[in-house]
């Protein structure tokens, strides 16, 4: 049917998920963004205390993002794109939102399945975890 079709684009790739540990739910604070370095991404504690795993890619022409932590924003150093910690764009020339990763939450540890990243054109809730 079109529904499951709809609910596999969305949730795509249960099988064949590849997990990566990025820590401990209470090592994380709200607002708090780390780097997972055996994926080449970032994942984000939003003030809500829900997670959201992230790309490092720009999504202008693909350079690798850092985030600044004094500023609160994901800075590019190719062409000035900003982001905020939900992966949404901040200034241009980057257009759409960073691509996101599912995550997974069980008995407080925090597992992003890097196999999947998800092209998005806005922030939706849908795209974070909460524990
Ligand atoms: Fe990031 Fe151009 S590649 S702003």
């Amino acid at each position: 049917s079109s529904l499951l079709r709809a609910r596999k684009t969305r949730y795509a790739h249960q099988e064949g998920a590849r997990y990566v540990d990025a820590g401990r739910v209470e090592s994380f604070k709200p607002g708090d963004v780390k780097a997972v370095p055996e994926a080449m991404l970032f994942l984000a504690c939003l003030e809500d205390s829900r997670f959201i795993a992230l790309s490092r890619t720009c999504t202008h022409l693909g350079c690798a993002l850092s985030w600044d932590d004094k500023e609160g924003k994901f800075v590019c150093p190719c062409h000035g794109s900003t982001f905020d910690r939900a992966g949404v764009v901040l200034t241009s020339p980057a257009l759409r939102p960073l691509d996101f990763y599912p995550v997974r939450i069980e008995d407080g540890q925090i597992r992003i399945d890097v196999s999947n990243p998800q092209r998005r054109e806005s922030f939706d809730a849908a795209q974070t975890t909460n524990v």
